[in-house]
C-alpha cells in the first residue's frame, strides 16, 4: 500500500514528508494505522546525525498509538480495531530477560531492530523498489506502520490516542523509573532532576507510590509549575548548590531516592551526591551525549548509595503499559499539561523546532 511518512533522507536536514510503499504484515507482524504520535528527543537526536548508531534513509517516530488494521499469520494477542501503543522496547514473554522480574530489556529482536530491520531481517518500507529501513522497530511518523506483535501493547479502547501515545516513551519512562526501577516506598523523600516529560512522569510516579516529599529541580519556572501539578511538594531552580540544599533539608543525609531526567552528566553527578547515605538510590533515566562519562566519588558508594539506570522505566511494555494507561483513565494522572501542541504529519519539523525552543512538553502529531 501507499503511505505518507516523514523520512530522514540525510542527517542534519529537515524530514521529508513523502509517499512510500508499505508491504503487508508477515507472520508475527501487525499493520497499525497510526492515530497519534509524540515527537521525542531521540527522533531529533537521530535526525541530527550525532547518534553514532543512526542511519538514513529511515522513517523516524517511536511515540505512537493507533489501531490494528490487519494481522499477519500466527498473531493472537491483537485483532483489527484494537487500540495499541507502539513499543520500541518489546516484550516477547519468552526470553531469559522477559522471564526475569528484574529487567524489561527483551532480547528477542534487539539485533535486527538496531539495524533497522523487522525480526526476519527485511523491511516492509520501500520506495521505487529500494528498501527503506525502520527506526527503533516502530517508524511511527507515518500513516501506517508494520510492527512485530511483541512490540504492541493493547490498551483500553477508552483511552484517547493523543494521550495513549505519550505512554510509548517519555511518560512511561518517568513513571516506571519511580514505580518499577526504584520502587519508591511510601513516606520517602525523592528528588527529581528535570521537569520534561520524563521528570514529570517520575514526579507523578513518586506521588502514586506514596512519597511524602517530592522535590523537583529544573531551570524553568514554567515547568516547575507543571511539576507541582503532578505532585511535587517543593520546586527548586537548578544550580550548583542543589546537593547542599538537599543535604541541608534532610538532616545532612540526602534523599531516599533521586532521579535524573536531564541527560546532563553534571546533573547525574548531583543526583548521585544528593542520594542518602546508607540506602539512597539514584536512578538515571537521561541519555548522555556520545562519549560522556559520569564522575562518581567511590566513597559515596561504599557508604551505601546506589546508582542504577532505567531504560523505558523498567516497564515491561505489553503487561504494564496498559496498567499505566489505566491510571490515567482512573483519573490518577493529569494528562492535559503534557500535550502542549497538536500538529499534523506535514508539520513534523515544526515539532522539532518547538522542542528545540523547549516550547511545551510534547508536540503530538494527529493523523
Ligand atoms: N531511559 C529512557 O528509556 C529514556 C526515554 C526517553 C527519554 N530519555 C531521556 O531522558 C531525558 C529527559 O527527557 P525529556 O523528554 O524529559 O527531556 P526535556 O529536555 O524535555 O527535559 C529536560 C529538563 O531538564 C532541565 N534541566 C536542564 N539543566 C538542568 C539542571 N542543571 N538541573 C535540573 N534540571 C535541568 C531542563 O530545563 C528540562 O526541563 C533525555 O536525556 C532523554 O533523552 C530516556
Ligand atoms: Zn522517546
Ligand atoms: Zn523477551
Amino acid at each position: 500500500m501507499k503511505i505518507r511518512a516523514a523520512v530522514l533522507e540525510e542527517f542534519g536536514k529537515p524530514l521529508n514528508v513523502t509517499e512510500l510503499d508499505l508491504a503487508e504484515p508477515r507472520a508475527g507482524e501487525v499493520l497499525v494505522r497510526l492515530a497519534a504520535c509524540g515527537v521525542c528527543h531521540t527522533d531529533m537526536y537521530t535526525a541530527s546525525g550525532v547518534d553514532p548508531s543512526g542511519y538514513a534513509p529511515t522513517v523516524l517516530g517511536h511515540e505512537g498509538a493507533g489501531f490494528v488494521e490487519k494481522v499477519g499469520e500466527g498473531v493472537t494477542s491483537v485483532v483489527p480495531g484494537d487500540l495499541v501503543v507502539t513499543l520500541f522496547s518489546p516484550q516477547c514473554r519468552e526470553c531469559i530477560h522477559c522471564l526475569s522480574p528484574d529487567t524489561n530489556l527483551c532480547l528477542a529482536i534487539r539485533e535486527q531492530q538496531g539495524k533497522g530491520y523487522l525480526p526476519d531481517g527485511t523491511t516492509r518500507l520501500s520506495r521505487d523498489g529500494e528498501p527503506i529501513r525502520h527506526f527503533m522497530g516502530t517508524s511511527t511518523f507515518a500513516e501506517y506502520t508494520v510492527m512485530p506483535e511483541i512490540a504492541l501493547a493493547k490498551v483500553s479502547p477508552d483511552a484517547a490516542p493523543d494521550h495513549a501515545c505519550l505512554f510509548a516513551c517519555g511518560l512511561s519512562t518517568g513513571l516506571g523509573a519511580a514505580m518499577f526501577t526504584a520502587k519508591v516506598k511510601p513516606g520517602s523523600t525523592c528528588v527529581v532532576f528535570g521537569a520534561g516529560m520524563v521528570g514529570l512522569g517520575a514526579v507523578a510516579g513518586a506521588r502514586l507510590q506514596g512519597a511524602e516529599r517530592i522535590i523537583c529541580v529544573d531551570m524553568s519556572d514554567q515547568r516547575l509549575e507543571l511539576a507541582r501539578g503532578q505532585g511535587a511538594t517543593d520546586t527548586w531552580l537548578g544550580g550548583p548548590d542543589v546537593v547542599e540544599r538537599v543535604l541541608e533539608q534532610t538532616g545532612g543525609f540526602g534523599a531516599d531516592y533521586t532521579f535524573e531526567a536531564t541527560g546532563l552528566v553534571a546533573v547525574m553527578r548531583q543526583a548521585v551526591e544528593a542520594a542518602r547515605m546508607g540506602w539512597g538510590l539514584c536512578t538515571v533515566a537521561g541519555v548522555a551525549g556520545k562519549g560522556e562519562t559520569l564522575d562518581v566519588i567511590p566513597r559515596l558508594l561504599i557508604t551505601g548509595r546506589r546508582i542504577c539506570g532505567s531504560s523505558f522505566g523498567g516497564v515491561k511494555g505489553r503487561d504494564q503499559v496498559p496498567e499505566l494507561v489505566k491510571l490515567s483513565l482512573d483519573g490518577k494522572l493529569d494528562m492535559t499539561p503534557f500535550l502542549s501542541h497538536s500538529i499534523t504529519l506535514d508539520e513534523v519539523n515544526k515539532g522539532f523546532e518547538l522542542m528545540e525552543r523547549q516550547d511545551g512538553i510534547r508536540s503530538v502529531i494527529s493523523f
